[in-house]
């Protein structure tokens, strides 16, 4: 098996009084397709900021790569390896489509930023023909997809896709599904986070699911889907 490339350990988020998330543990190994799902609002997006450096924990610890993240900006974790998507896709949207890839291949500096590169990140989501046009000229499905392209342009060790394919039809679903496949395929662990079960379920060779910001199971996905608490809490019956 191969090496644990994330831990989470005890990990917890409160906003206010609230507490959205409490004593999550989780390891992830490297090359691994991870789902995480769970109704809205328990939690996922919140640890995947937490994750990232766009909000502190207020309890646990994050280990990436063997190195513990405390401390560490979203860029340095991002330098680091660790990309993630945004619910709704976030572009400059002062840039261009090529513009908007050459940012990050620049800032990971795992390759040069030439228009070569970025056109070739661009060519592996479909958007090279877009290249020029600015994201306000893009469709959803192609921002969801630029949004993927700048999250791939680091080249990260770990992606954590958060909702890429909401809202999106069938085809594009599928389009969004065999991108991530290939990603993995090429070395890059993957956490889906996803409510599209289809996809979900054909992604992921391990599924963890959070309820009211508590992991309340972590397995095999036949398994995991098949436990009447998580049919209950996930499906609202
Ligand atoms: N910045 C924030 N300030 C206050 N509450 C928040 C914030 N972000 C998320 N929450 C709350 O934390 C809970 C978990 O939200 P979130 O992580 O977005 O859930 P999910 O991604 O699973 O739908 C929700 O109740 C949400 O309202
Ligand atoms: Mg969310």
């Amino acid at each position: 098996m191969n090496e644990i490339i994330l831990r989470a350990e005890n990990v917890g988020k409160r906003f206010g009084g609230f507490t959205a998330l409490s004593g999550i543990e989780l390891e992830v190994r490297a090359g691994e397709r991870l789902g995480l799902i769970g109704p809205n609002g328990s939690g996922k997006s919140t640890f995947t900021n937490c994750l990232a450096g766009a909000f502190t924990s207020h309890d646990g610890a994050f280990t990436f790569k063997g190195q513990p993240l405390a401390g560490l900006t979203s860029h340095q974790r991002a330098r680091r390896g660790l990309a993630r998507t945004f619910q709704l896709p976030r572009p400059f949207r002062g840039l261009t489509v090529i513009e908007n890839i050459r940012v990050p291949l620049a800032y990971g500096g795992r390759q040069p930023a030439t228009d070569d590169a970025a056109m070739a990140c661009l060519e592996a989501v479909e958007l090279a023909g877009k290249a020029t046009r600015l994201p306000k000229e893009l469709t959803q499905v192609e921002l969801r997809r630029l949004e993927l392209a700048r999250a791939t342009a680091l080249q990260p060790a770990l992606l954590i896709a958060d909702e890429a394919m909401a809202g999106l039809s069938h085809t594009e679903v599928d389009q969004i599904l065999a991108l991530l496949f290939r990603l993995n395929a090429s070395g890059t662990t993957v956490i889906m986070i996803e409510h599209v079960m289809r996809a979900v379920t054909e992604f992921s060779q391990r599924l963890a699911v959070l309820v009211a910001g508590r992991k309340v199971a972590d397995g095999a996905p036949a398994d995991v889907l098949a436990m009447p608490e998580v049919e209950e809490a996930y499906l609202g019956r």
